[in-house]
């Protein structure tokens, strides 16, 4: 089987890439052991704090982030890093040709019930004339990334990433410490009969995206002449995996619970890493206007609508919201 590095390789990816990668999957393999020890290990839980997102921050996110931060800010290629966990942006070191944004720990929820979590991360190059460890650097559309990926800590640890050479997925070998190739190249299929969504904000979202939701659950009896399962585990990285695995579309609409907050996700954490894996495996990811990777960010912490999944599903539902 072939580990992440020869195929990093045979992708043709910088060195001083490779070494970025290298530190998040030495972060990931350690927040991967903590996730299994669990209670045993004291990481369960939540703390007194809350982040910048307005949201009580677990152990886990802390240690997680820590983690990443730490080790991430010693390897000299890192000119600065953003965290969905950090207030602003954290600057590495001025000679360092790359940025790394993270949401080290997704799908909080799920960490005291032993459940699917992971951690996300994306990639870009500095840019030139732009001052060293500025939020102004972050501001890239999803397009520029150079790598996204994420690892999700259920009964395997997997890691899945692209650098633009298709999507490829690795499982832990916790033998012998190393990411081994399992699927090269996914590709997500174009039709689905399986959706994600919240339906606890049904009467949140716009009467677009309730009409949309609304023939799913009519299956074969509706406009879409089909039946649909629905699937939610609350936790973006494991309602992503199944998609890369089965097809399937998932949503996290804009809505109208809180007027100041329309969206849930965050653009750079989030919703841009998620976007450029899925369409390197010819899959779709839009918000409700435009495509996820030509949206130009105007705030770090932005966030934004997220509809991905099989192209065909995405863009049926993507009808019913013009
Ligand atoms: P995080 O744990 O990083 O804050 O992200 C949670 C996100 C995402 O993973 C998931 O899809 C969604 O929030 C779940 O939200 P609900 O509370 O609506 O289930
Ligand atoms: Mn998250
Ligand atoms: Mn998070």
């Amino acid at each position: 089987m072939k580990n992440l590095f020869s195929v990093l390789r045979s992708d043709d990816v910088a060195d001083d890439l490779v070494r970025v990668i290298e530190t998040i999957v030495d972060a990931s393999k350690e927040i991967a052991f903590l996730v299994r020890q669990g209670a045993l290990a004291g990481v369960l839980g939540s703390t007194q704090d809350e982040n910048i997102q307005g949201e009580t921050q677990k152990q886990l996110d802390v240690i997680s982030n820590q983690l990443l931060k730490d080790l991430l800010l010693a390897n000299s290629a890192v000119a600065a890093i953003a965290s969905e966990e950090e207030d602003t942006v954290v600057a590495g070191n001025a000679a360092g040709k790359y940025l790394v944004a993270f949401d080290p720990l997704d799908g909080s929820s799920n960490i005291d019930i032993n459940g699917q979590i992971g951690t996300i991360f994306s990639i870009y190059r500095v840019l030139d004339g732009i001052a060293h460890g500025s939020e102004e650097q972050f501001k890239q559309k999803g397009a520029q990334q150079v790598c996204a990926g994420y690892e999700l800590y259920g009964p395997s640890t997997l890691l899945v990433i692209t650098t633009g050479k298709g999507t490829h997925c690795f499982t832990l070998d916790s033998t012998q410490g190393n990411f081994l190739l399992t699927a090269g190249h996914i590709r997500i299929a174009q039709d689905t009969q399986e959706f994600a969504i919240n339906m606890s904000n049904a009467r949140f979202w716009n009467d677009n995206m309730r009409s949309y939701i609304d023939d799913l659950i009519l299956g074969e009896t509706g406009a879409r002449g089909k039946r649909y399962n629905m699937r939610w585990n609350a936790a973006m990285v494991g309602d992503v995996h199944r998609v890369m695995t089965r097809g399937g579309i998932f949503l996290y609409p804009s809505d109208n619970r809180n007027a100041k907050q329309p969206a849930k996700l965050r653009l750079l954490y989030e919703a841009n890493p998620m976007a450029m894996l899925i369409e390197n495996a010819g899959g779709k990811a839009c918000s409700e206007t435009q495509r996820i990777l030509d949206i130009q960010p105007t705030q770090l912490h932005e966030r934004v609508a997220v509809i991905l999944g099989s192209a065909n599903e995405v863009s049926e539902c993507l009808g019913y919201l013009q």
